[in-house]
């Protein structure tokens, strides 16, 4: 077992899951701050380098968990674990964003796709070093496919 405190809540549009752009070509663009305890503040220095943040936090309003998932952008379940389903064992989210500055503890960012007062646990510099042509996207791939054919 592991005993976490948050380090901050985002701030985000977001009071209800309706309003999160979700499925197969949803876009997330949407600002909000990433409200970090003042007492962590030492912590954040040099982040404004950063062009891109992973952050990582808690699904703290979610359901108990479900092995099998129903994602929006597909009419077939997969295992929780190849999704990014809410529902899971351990309640982790894990959002890429855009960071766009920083007032003190306040980081100013777009593309958030958590509901407001979501508890941050973590926050790390992005850096991606898969290179596109290695990756492989399952079954997301086959259901854009599939979706493309229907429209
Ligand atoms: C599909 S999950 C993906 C989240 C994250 N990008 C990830 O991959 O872990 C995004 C959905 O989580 C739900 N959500 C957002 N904030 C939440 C919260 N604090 N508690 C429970 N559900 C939340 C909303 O329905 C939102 O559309």
């Amino acid at each position: 077992m592991f005993e976490m405190r948050p380090i901050g809540h985002v701030r985000s549009p977001f009071k209800d899951t309706k309003e999160i752009p979700k499925g197969c070509g949803a876009k997330h663009e949407a600002e909000g701050v990433l409200e970090i305890d003042p007492e962590l503040e030492e912590g954040l220095a040099d982040i404004e380098g950063f062009s891109h943040l992973f952050v990582i936090w808690v699904f703290d309003r979610s359901r108990g968990p479900e092995l099998l998932a129903s994602p929006p952008s597909d009419d077939r379940p997969h295992g929780v674990f190849a999704t990014r389903s809410p529902q899971r064992p351990n309640p982790i989210g894990l959002t890429v964003v855009e960071l766009l500055r920083r007032e003190g503890p306040l980081l100013q960012v777009r593309g958030i796709d958590m509901l407001d007062g979501t508890p941050i646990l973590d926050i790390k510099p992005y850096l991606s070093g898969v290179p596109p042509e290695k990756l492989r996207r399952g079954w997301l791939e086959e259901a854009e496919a599939r979706n493309r054919s229907r429209t």
